[in-house]
Parts: C-alpha cells; structure tokens; sequence
C-alpha cells in the first residue's frame, strides 16, 4: 500500500509561527514532493469540543480562521482535502467500537491527557468525553488507515494509544486496521518554539504568539518587544545568544539569501552571532534583521490569505469537497469494521442468509 498522510489541529485559535515550524511547514514540504496516495487534513473541532463543550462559539469561529491559516501557508486545496471532524459521522462511530478496546486506566496514563488534566484542573470531575479523545484521534488516524501522520512531539502518546487499537483491534476481529507513523520535526527546537517571552512555548493562553495573520504592525511591535539577553545593555557590551528569541527565530527561519539581501555585511548566522558575543552589535539592529525575515515568510502567507479572504466562497467549497472526500474514505473503512465485528446486519445479505439457514426458509 502507498503513502497516505493525515493530521489535524484543534480549531480554538488562530495558528502561530510555532505551529508554521513544528507542523505546517512539513506538510507543506509533504504535499509539494507529492510522494503520497491521499493526503488530509482534518480540522479537529469534535475533539476541541472536549474541552470547550461549554465554548462552542469559540470553536465555531475558529474553525475558519484555521482553514484560511491552512490555505495561507501554501496547502494546496487540490493535492490535499481539509475536512472538518464533526461532519464525518463514521469518526464517531467507529470511536464508540474502539472505546471497548482501552481501559480507563490506561487512558488516564496517557501523558498528553495527564498533563491537560493538570492544566485544565479537571482533577477528579473529567468529564469522560474528554478522557475518551484520545481513542476519537484514533478513529480519525484509522478511518482513513493512514500510514503517515506528521505531529508535533506532544502528539507521541496518541499515535502510541492509536497503534494499540489498531493491533488489539486486529487480533480479535481480524486485519483491518492500518499501523500508524508518526513523522516528529527533525529537531526539538522546531518541536517546541518557544514564545517572544523566551518563557515557554508559544501558546495563546500565555499571549506570547506571533500569528501567521498577525499584521506587519503586529510583527514589528512584537519583534522590538522580544526577549533578548538582559545583560546585553550597551552595544558595546558582549551578548548571549543563547535563550535569546531573536537568535532562536533566525535559526528557524534566515536563510543565505537573507543575508544577501538584508544584512550583506555578514556571511551567515555564525559571522552575527560571534560579532554579537564579541560586542559591538545592538539589539535593534538583529531585531530588524528578524522583522525582514519574518516579513518576507509572512508577507508571502498574507497575500495569499487575502485572496481566500476575498474568495470566501471558494473556501466554503473547499471544505465542502474534503469533507465529501473524507466521509467516502471513513464510511468504507466503517463498513469494514462492522463486518469484521459481525455488526453488518442490514448492509448486505449475510445477515439474512444466516437467519433464513438457521431456520430452514
Ligand atoms: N490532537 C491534535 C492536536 O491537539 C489534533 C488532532 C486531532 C490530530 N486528530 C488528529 C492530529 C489526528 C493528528 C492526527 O493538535
């Protein structure tokens, strides 16, 4: 069997350069080497429901706001489906016959659900839709039996739950299930950008993001904030590259031509960080140096935001024609879970045959 790729994200906020880096930007990379079958992408509002059931405004709002970020990065409408969770019923089906296959206690050892059980202090009153996501992330991984799904590190535990499904699932019922791989960012830093704070990853709820939508204003106001070394006062005084976010982004983002066209007095990333170190260099002058490199990414994802904005009912059909195109794919996976269960009873002969032979019409 060939190549077939699916991941998702959660709808309840615009998505920032970190996800561009973690995530985005190898599915970008995926879809443009075009060495695939079938490639989707789910916007995962059932799951962000788990947590938000008492939200749903929010999720509704955000679902197109992830979509547009999507678009805006380069994903290509054509080579891939972007579909959303909840119109793909079968997801939800499948979820209920899977709920059999894992415990409890297992679900409450998955380190991801732990530490979001600490974070949203559900303690002792979780409610059990949200226990359960995991085993609904693995219904959408297997209904389209996809082999390739590129996530972030934090994301490990659930291709871990999804796999024993899959096999505990096969082993009673019979092959029908596909193994899942994780493909992770080749390296931490672009699994875990950390915010403008330099604190932690970037996250909307510690407000230190900078969105794929954010405005050149916002990008320019948010770079000259950024953390940097708070030892480094005057130009003159020797700096820290290291926990300082402008170095961080440079790393993750400037490229040869960069320097060329910017900043033609360095060769590379090495020459500005020794001059850094050495003294000499100020703040400002790296800072706007990032602003230019993050402009010419982002000024790119902007203009094609603008034409989807534009064009709003052209995404409408996008969405419309992946999610059409993932329901045939999980509604036949479904058919081969009922049948492996014994569970088909209306939806061919089988069922009737064996009734009608059991007694003798
Ligand atoms: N849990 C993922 C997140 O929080 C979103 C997600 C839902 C997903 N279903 C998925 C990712 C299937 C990969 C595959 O970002």
């Amino acid at each position: 069997m060939g190549k077939i790729i699916l991941t998702g994200d959660r709808p309840t906020g615009k998505l920032h350069i970190g996800h561009y880096i973690g995530s985005l930007r190898n599915r970008v990379r995926l879809q443009n080497e075009g060495d695939y079958d079938k490639f989707f992408i789910e916007v995962a509002d059932a799951q962000a429901l788990t947590d938000n059931f008492d939200n749903p405004k929010k999720i509704r709002d955000n679902v197109i706001e992830v979509v547009l970020d999507y678009l805006s990065v380069g994903i290509d409408p054509d080579k891939v489906n972007i579909f959303i969770q909840s119109e793909v019923p079968a997801l939800t089906e499948l979820t209920f016959y899977y709920m059999n296959l894992v415990t409890v206690s297992r679900l409450m050892r998955n380190p991801t659900v732990k530490s979001e059980i600490g974070t949203r202090g559900f303690d002792n009153n979780i409610p059990s839709g949200f226990l359960n996501y995991p085993i609904s992330q693995a219904a959408d991984i297997t209904a389209f039996k996809a082999n390739c799904v590129p996530v972030g590190e934090d994301q490990l535990p659930m291709i871990e739950q999804t796999n024993e499904i899959v096999h505990k699932f096969n082993s009673i019922y019979g092959e029908v299930l596909i193994h899942a791989n994780a493909v992770v960012p080749e390296s931490a830093m672009e699994g875990r950008v950390p915010g403008i704070d330099g604190k932690a990853k970037m996250s909307k709820s510690l407000d230190n993001c900078i969105y794929l939508s954010d405005s050149p204003e916002e990008v320019k106001r948010k770079v000259m904030m950024m953390y940097t070394d708070p030892d480094h006062i005057k130009v003159e005084d020797p700096g820290k590259v290291e926990g300082n976010m402008v170095f961080t982004y440079l790393e993750l983002f400037v490229s040869q031509e960069h320097f060329k066209k910017y900043l033609p007095e360095y060769q590379n990333l090495d020459e500005l960080k020794a001059h850094y170190q050495k003294g000499g260099l100020g703040d400002v002058k790296i800072k706007k140096f990032l602003n230019a490199v993050l402009e010419d990414v982002l000024s790119e994802f902007r203009k094609r935001r603008k034409y989807y904005e534009d064009n709003i009912d052209k995404v409408y059909e996008i969405i419309k024609k992946g999610t059409e195109a993932a329901n045939e794919v999980a509604n036949e996976t479904l058919k081969e879970v009922k049948a492996a269960i014994g569970i088909d009873y209306l939806e061919n002969d089988n069922f009737l045959n064996e009734i009608k032979g059991k007694f003798n019409n």
